[in-house]
């Protein structure tokens, strides 16, 4: 089989999720950093949790790209992603560790802490209906950042005289302090909002800068550029299972947006999955299965949330959820091959069928919440194995069932596949 060539490549590469998030970016995007001169994550908060294994240690991080343990490279966030600057802190200290460059967007939006409680208020408060969020302030972000058009941005964090207009505008913060005091707990005051600013004014000020301009003052000479999408496209606010999704664009109109992207100068797009799939929080998951194989890879595959700790469901490949998620893919690494053996039988689900009929979902019929509560996803079983294949670095090397898994998938969709075959940064089938 012919090698699968990636880098390098001119301009920009954009790596996307293509299920509900925790696809195993991180360890993609930590590869192939070492071929790019700046590393962008484009939206989401500290929300996600990306996790990079280099020799055998685990690196996990929530904001920072993954990138960052290669030394040199510009590791930056921009101007759509929830900026928390507690974890920021942290994952600055990280960066310049492993001898990465960190730049932050000045006219990104700032997680304040009344933000996280709100989000806890609202969840508390939501009974039957709640969206499970992991609680980092995402929504409340977004909320005021775009509906309201209020609140702070990176950049306020260097000047008190921006925060206090920042904080008085449209009476922003005065409005927030009841919504919280509603909710029954106590927020910031003003006084030491602003305080809680200078202080992480001082510690991220010289990290603060406009990364959108550097992307295009590279992109202007080709040079390349890695952009890393947060949580996965079945989480997009407009493409997801609203309303259990997250407040951002997780896909390839995210990045084009947030950074200003010249169509021309996209070289390509890595969409990642897993072998099989896991949801964490409430909404639709027509694959879930609840059985000896799926209590397996929860536990071989560590399916726990890296933010929360909380415990991921798991299903079969979602074929039709891919068919639709992979639209603007040109290339799909699917991760965890190596959980999904281990027994007789691996399942999948090609197609979905309306509850007690024969009739298949059309093929561009959205997946919507209501949707996807109608149908009833149709598992096959084909052959498993037993094989440990982590150390497996070609096609050829896997026992026959893996690859006739693969190769099945590959026509299904129509794109080549990439195999991911266990955690470290080097466990990878490129062709
Ligand atoms: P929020 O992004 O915290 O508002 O949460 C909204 C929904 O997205 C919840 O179902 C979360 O569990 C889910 N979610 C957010 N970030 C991630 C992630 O990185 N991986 C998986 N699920 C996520």
């Amino acid at each position: 089989m012919a090698r699968i060539v990636l880098a390098p490549w001119k301009g920009v590469l954009i790596v996307i999720g293509v299920q509900w998030g925790d696809c195993g970016k991180g360890k993609v995007v930590d590869h192939l950093a070492q071929y790019a001169e700046m590393v962008v994550r484009y939206f989401g908060g500290a929300n996600a949790g990306h996790t990079v294994v280099v020799n055998g240690v685990k690196y996990a991080t929530r904001l920072i790209p993954s990138g960052f343990r290669h030394r040199g490279k510009i590791v930056a966030t921009g101007r759509g992603v929830a900026h928390d600057p507690e974890v920021l802190a942290e994952e600055v200290k990280a960066a310049l560790e492993a001898g990465s460059v960190p730049l932050f967007d000045e006219n990104a939006p700032v997680v304040i802490p009344a933000y996280k409680q709100i989000d806890q208020i609202n969840e508390q408060n939501s009974g039957g209906t709640a969206l499970g969020t992991t609680r980092k302030g995402i929504g409340p972000t977004y909320r005021e950042y775009v509906g309201n058009r209020r609140g702070l941005r990176m950049g306020d964090l260097l000047s008190e005289e921006r925060v206090k207009k920042a904080l008085h505008a449209r009476s922003f913060y005065a409005d927030i302090i009841d919504e919280v005091r509603r909710g029954g707990l106590e927020p910031l005051t003003h006084y030491d909002l602003a305080a809680w600013c200078r202080g992480h004014g001082d510690i991220l000020g010289k990290y603060i800068g406009d990364v959108t301009c550097l992307v295009q003052e590279l992109l202007r000479s080709n040079r390349p550029i890695l952009c890393e999408g947060a949580q996965g496209e079945g989480l997009d606010i407009w493409r997801g299972t609203w309303p259990y999704c997250t407040s951002s664009l997780c896909g390839v109109p995210g990045a084009i947006s947030t950074l200003d992207l010249p169509r021309k100068k996209i070289a390509g797009v890595v969409g990642i999955c897993k072998a099989y799939v896991t949801r964490v929080g409430a909404g639709p998951f027509p694959t879930l299965m609840d059985n000896d194989w799926s209590k397996r890879v929860q536990k071989v595959g560590g399916e726990k949330g890296t933010v929360t700790g909380r415990p991921r469901d798991v299903g079969a490949l979602d074929i039709e959820q891919l068919r639709r998620t992979t639209r603007d893919v040109d290339y799909l690494v699917m991760n965890k091959l190596d959980v999904l053996g281990g027994g007789d039988q691996v399942p999948i689900c090609l197609d979905y069928f309306y509850k007690n009929t024969k009739q298949r979902v059309e093929r561009d019929t959205t997946l919507t919440t209501e949707l996807m509560e109608r149908v009833e996803a149709k598992i096959e079983l084909l052959p498993g194995w037993t094989e440990s294949i982590s150390d497996c670095r070609s096609r050829s090397a896997l026992p026959k069932a893996a690859r006739d898994f693969v190769e099945h998938v590959e026509k299904l969709l129509g794109k080549p596949i990439i195999l991911g075959v266990g955690p470290d940064r080097d466990a990878i089938i490129w062709e």
